[in-house]
């Protein structure tokens, strides 16, 4: 595959996701010799630029992180090039890279990606344009689209973007990206519960007491008010990130989690999951606002309702967890940032007998996602000396201290990467999305006919304290000290 032609053609590259995200993650592809020999990557958007402005503008979110030689970088930008559009939907433009592509592809296999880093508004047109004269015939080398988020606003909008899609591109080469199942302590979850003997055998309503996922960011929502006001953090996190995580912490064995079926093996075990969580309602969730949210000077409706965090609940209706209350949690300008997976596991049985009505904290499994990576068991143990009391202390995977630095390719370099080589696994279906909105639509709806105003929380604060009553109320959650 080195010998291969491939052309990555990244739609809407003057923006801030093709900047922050796509590129650096092609530079690392790229430095660790995981692209083809013979690439080319061409940016594409409406404003004038040259390829040299478009190298200048990409090189400062290149450098730092994964620390590439000034030499990796110039030969990096020197294969990136830049062509403007009147619009994403001009066929003249598609053509000339059409023949561009051609031209480069010296031998078969030659194979393209389109990345789509643009607003669904401008999908339909793009793709139209690009089946009319960027496709090839399979024999020559595949034709593959990555599309981001926003995959819609309810289940109709996404029933609608993805019969445009679909009109133009099989399933098969769609790539529908949720950057959290490129993260790591997501892809460890199918090793950790599926080759543990003590995971699998606890993993159920039996040992199971509650399931918190957390999602805390310390930044508010910065210069996305445009997007994040109409969207907010339901959309923005919930239908796609944390239920994603769900699917697979509580998905039944997939048929296989490796060779060419495991996309459609591990896809068909979450969709399982999402069909069996009832759509939520108004009850089942609390929301909250940071202050002077709408002051920002990048959203125009200052009496604003949107919320910028949530707590809810929600049960998945399948004989393993039976009655286990899970608990999503996301927010923004909170007082740190921290996404994990926490398992709270029921009172041990003959704690209030043998130790006699001394406190025995609840076991916990915390998979911390970000930052630095860990999975720790809260786990009791005699405290040493001459006492016997319970106390609880960890049981530790450090990313950090057990695993080389740089072991850890970030989620976007992980997912660009399997799309080349064809992995399904990692990526959304449209079955999943479309259970995913079944779930969150009818929620939506109420609370925006229901003009519901959120509880507003200081920025900085762990959210409206009223949700931490929510979630021991409606989970029997009991908070351990970390
Ligand atoms: C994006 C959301 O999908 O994920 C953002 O639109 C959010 O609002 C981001 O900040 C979080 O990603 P990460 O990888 O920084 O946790």
């Amino acid at each position: 595959w080195r010998e291969d032609y491939l052309t990555i053609l990244v739609l809407g590259a003057s923006g801030d996701l093709a900047q922050k995200k796509t590129y650096p993650s092609l530079i690392n592809l790229y430095a660790w010799k995981l692209l083809p020999k013979n690439v080319q990557i061409i940016g594409l958007a409406r404003s004038e630029m040259t390829n040299e402005e478009l190298r200048n503008r990409l090189k400062p979110h290149l450098v730092e992180k994964n620390g590439h030689s000034k030499e990796t970088i110039d030969d990096f930008l020197n294969l990136c090039t830049y062509q403007s559009a009147p619009s994403y939907g001009d066929k003249e433009t598609f053509k000339s890279i059409a023949k561009n592509m051609e031209e480069f592809e010296k031998r078969t296999p030659a194979n393209r990606l389109f990345y789509f880093a643009i607003p669904p508004s401008v999908f339909s047109e793009t793709a139209l344009a690009i089946k009319e004269t960027c496709m090839q015939d399979k024999e020559k080398g595949w034709s593959r689209l990555i599309v981001e988020k926003p995959f819609g606003k309810d289940l109709q909008t996404f029933e609608e973007l993805n019969q445009t899609l679909s009109e133009h591109f099989s399933e098969e080469n769609l790539y529908r990206i949720d950057h959290y199942l490129g993260k790591e302590l997501v892809q460890n979850l199918l090793i950790l519960r599926f080759s543990n003997v003590w995971f699998e055998r606890v993993w159920n309503t039996d040992s199971i007491q509650c399931v918190i996922l957390t999602f805390k960011e310390s930044i508010g929502i910065e210069g996305r008010g445009g997007y994040f006001d109409e969207y907010g953090i339901i959309r923005d996190i919930f239908q796609n990130h944390l239920l994603q995580v769900l699917a697979l912490l509580a998905m039944e064995p997939p048929t296989m989690a490796d060779g060419p079926d495991a996309g459609t093996f591990i896809r068909d075990a979450k969709v399982k999951v999402l069909r069996s969580i009832k759509p939520l309602t108004l009850d089942d969730v609390i929301l909250g606002q940071y202050d002077g949210y709408a002051e920002n000077s990048t959203i125009t409706n200052k009496d604003s309702k949107t919320a910028t965090f949530a707590a809810l609940r929600l049960f998945i209706n399948t004989p393993r967890w039976h009655n286990v209350p899970i608990i999503m949690k996301a927010g923004k300008a909170l007082n740190e940032g921290k996404a994990e997976m926490r398992i709270q596991f029921k009172d041990a049985p003959a704690g209030q007998f043998i130790f006699q009505g001394q406190a025995c904290p609840r076991n916990e499994l915390v998979m911390r996602m970000q930052p630095k990576e860990a999975i720790y068991m809260k786990t009791n143990v005699k405290s040493p000396g001459f006492t016997s009391t319970p106390i609880q202390s960890e049981l530790e995977v450090n990313y950090d201290s057990r695993f080389e630095a740089n072991c850890n390719p970030d989620a976007y370099t992980r997912l660009i990467l399997d799309v080349i080589r064809g992995r399904h696994s990692a990526f959304v279906r449209d079955d999943e999305l479309r259970y995913a909105w079944e779930i969150f639509t009818p929620l939506l709806h109420e609370i925006e006919r229901s003009g519901v105003t959120p509880i507003v929380y200081k920025q900085g604060s762990r959210g409206p304290p009223e949700a931490d009553d929510f979630i021991e109320k409606k989970a029997g959650y009991i908070r351990n000290k970390d």
